[in-house]
């Protein structure tokens, strides 16, 4: 196999790394063409089946970085990262501006980062990230107004059903009003929907719904729809991608949800999906397709917000790993871009070396986590090139 041919690389370095990493890779899989893994997901004797194949190719034609590949088909690529990333690592700072084209922050613009006190704002780390976006020619894109976590120590003696109207108007006005013109678009809710909780309505029990009642959601579209008319407003949730019984039941209330939304005329004009993924949890690709098509329906764009692929589950040999992670954004890749309405794509994180999945999910074997496109040495991985092949392989969108 002439991996240069293939496309794995153009530099000579890379060249040389993959056909080590293809040579390895054969040599772990002998004999089979397929390495099946259980997953917990399957029941009593019906393990699911989590395939590796060896044999799955996934070049790509050209070195390109993943933002242009995108931008080809009227599609945004780009990552959260932090200030202090940015600011103490130049080499990820210079593969973060060659790869995105897009930048999110990963806490600055979290209550708990800008909101020191309850008449105070800190715009000094959020500025800066807005700031390198726009000096490497990125979007800025805002996350999140709403959300019943990263809430500072103030919070809880603080905020309560008297005032608590008036202090998300004055979050939300100042927050959005400081970035109008200069931001793509606004995670305004985060996570409000969570069946289990057991209401009616879906609804997650939070501050905000004890507080100022399921309304909640609706006004704070409305305030940061006032405050920059020309923001794109994202309703933003995860859990809604694999085929489990927990992400249907949330599939179904992010629906409702949007639907009460939009009968009441709230200017909520996009559905953020994390996209968090299990590297062992099964998908369904018709109901995947058909969820997001229901979304597309009502009008509203879909954000892909923070993909990454969870590998706590997955066997520790890394070319294995990497073939399987790879496939995984790969095949949810495919589906989700063929649906028009899909706009952009957003990892949670550009490289190994800086992800929260280190902490969150980390590996019995103790073996380093592996969930995104480049290495811990900013090289690109397996899974870089099934991104990569799936920007190429999209419907190009209308411009
Ligand atoms: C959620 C939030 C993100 C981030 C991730 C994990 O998905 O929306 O801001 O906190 O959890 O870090």
């Amino acid at each position: 196999m002439d991996i240069t041919r293939q496309g794995f690389a153009v530099t000579k370095k890379q060249v040389l790394i993959g056909r080590r990493h293809f040579l390895l890779g054969m040599g772990s899989f002998v004999g089979t063409d397929a390495l099946a893994i259980a997953s917990r997901y399957g029941h009593g004797k019906n393990p699911i089946q989590v395939t590796a194949q060896k044999s799955r190719d996934f070049s790509v034609a050209e070195n390109t970085p993943l933002r242009n590949r995108a931008a080809a088909k009227g599609l945004i690529y780009g990552a959260a990262t932090q200030t202090s990333i940015l600011r103490s690592d130049t080499k990820f700072a210079t593969r973060f501006a060659q790869e995105c084209a897009m930048l999110v922050p990963e806490n600055e613009l979290k209550w708990k980062m800008l909101r020191p006190s309850l008449n105070s704002f800190d715009f000094t780390r959020s500025d800066w990230l807005a700031n390198f976006a726009s000096k490497n020619n990125m979007f800025f894109r805002g996350h999140t107004l709403v959300w019943h976590k990263s809430l500072p120590e103030w919070f809880k003696a603080r905020v309560n059903s008297q005032n608590a109207e008036q202090i998300m108007l004055k979050h939300i006005t100042t927050v959005v009003k400081h970035y109008a013109g200069k931001i793509h678009s606004w995670d305004v809710v985060n996570e409000a929907v969570f069946p289990e909780h057991g209401r009616a309505d879906y609804l997650r029990n939070t501050p905000w719904l004890k507080f100022l009642g399921p309304n909640y959601i609706d006004f704070a579209f409305r305030v940061a729809a006032q405050a920059d008319p020309k923001a794109l407003l994202v309703y933003n949730d995860y859990g809604l991608e694999h085929s489990t019984p927990n992400d249907e039941a949330k599939r179904t209330a992010v629906l409702k949800l949007l639907e009460r939304l939009k009968s009441k005329g709230t200017p909520v004009q996009a559905l953020g999906i994390q996209a968090h993924l299990e590297g062992e949890a099964p998908f369904n690709t018709k109901k995947l397709r058909a969820f997001l098509k229901d979304v597309a329906d009502m009008g509203l764009k879909i954000m892909i917000t923070e993909l990454d692929v969870a590998d706590n589950m997955l066997p520790k040999n890394v070319l294995v790993r990497d073939r399987l992670i790879a496939g995984i954004y790969e095949d949810f890749l495919s589906v989700v871009l063929d649906e028009k309405a899909v706009i952009a794509v957003l990892t949670w994180g550009l490289s190994d070396r800086y992800t929260w999945l280190r902490d969150r999910k980390s590996r019995k074997d103790s073996a380093s986590v592996r969930p995104l496109p480049l290495n811990a040495h900013m090289e690109r991985k397996l899974a870089w090139y099934a991104i990569a092949r799936a920007f190429d392989k999209a419907p190009k969108r209308g411009f």
